[in-house]
């Protein structure tokens, strides 16, 4: 097997800190949407932790699944405005993204503090999506590569399987600016990921979803998803209407 080519992909949206009550309308309209459209991929929103159960219940009988945006690392304790991936998953999620660019830089997480919450994920019985992805001046220094060697070796916890794992390699300079890199650059990016979960994962590398994250849009999804080694998309702004959404997972039609 040509590795990766056999993987399922997965197109999920964060939502970040968007969406009251209101936002419920979106998902809603996406499973009806989804009701005429037959992709081969596998769909997840991740909406804000209050919105989880509600998206839950409107996404009843379609195959669109919810996950959470983080986790606390312990499964409950005095952790004053956390939640665990237990609760999460209480709530109905079956995913949960971890070590997003923004909580690598807005709370000082470290590879430590992301292995520890892709294992709590794994304890509680849910998928971890662990982000990872050179700044700007990490590109510009010819360091991407060793960049993410380091962030795959320091942010995935032992153990991890094809089937609790998804790895994001989200660009950080990609991320809500509507820059992306090249197919090529991409391409390169993913590859060397693949690698570095082979030599990580074993064999459970070679079937380790890699989803490309950075201002995908309707109209460069199928370009970047056709990128060697590229198995979906983690989408931020385009997630948050199911009109753009659609045209994404479409990408994979
Ligand atoms: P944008 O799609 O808005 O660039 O965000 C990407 C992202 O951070 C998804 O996690």
């Amino acid at each position: 097997m040509t590795e990766g080519t056999t993987i399922k992909p997965l197109v999920a949206g964060n939502w970040k800190m968007n969406g009251t009550t209101a936002m419920v309308r979106e998902p809603r309209l996406l499973a009806g949407m989804m009701r005429d459209v037959k992709t081969k991929c596998d769909i997840l929103v991740c909406p804000p932790a209050t919105l989880i159960r509600r998206v839950k219940g409107v996404l009843k009988g379609s195959r669109i699944r919810v996950g959470g945006q983080d986790c606390h690392a312990a499964a409950s304790g005095a952790h004053t405005g956390d939640i665990s991936a237990e609760m999460l998953k209480d709530s109905g999620a079956t995913h949960v993204i971890v070590g997003h660019s923004e909580r690598r830089t807005n709370h000082k997480e470290t590879d430590a503090t992301v292995a520890a919450k892709a294992k709590a994920a794994h304890r509680a019985g849910i998928i971890a999506i662990i982000c990872i992805g050179e700044t700007l001046d990490e590109r510009k220094g010819d360091k991407t590569l060793s960049v993410l060697t380091s962030q795959i070796k320091g942010s995935i916890p032992e153990g991890a399987m094809a089937s609790n794992t998804v790895v994001a390699y989200e660009p950080v300079w990609a991320i809500g600016t509507g820059l992306t890199p090249t197919t090529a650059e991409v391409a390169e990016a993913h590859t060397h990921i693949r690698t570095e979960l082979n030599k990580a994962m074993g064999e459970e590398g070679g079937k380790t979803r890699i989803l490309y994250g950075g201002s995908v849009k309707p109209s460069n999804a199928t370009e970047l998803m056709s990128a060697a080694n590229v198995n979906g998309a983690l989408v931020g702004g385009a997630s948050l209407k199911a009109a753009d959404f659609i045209g994404i997972i479409k990408a994979y039609m």
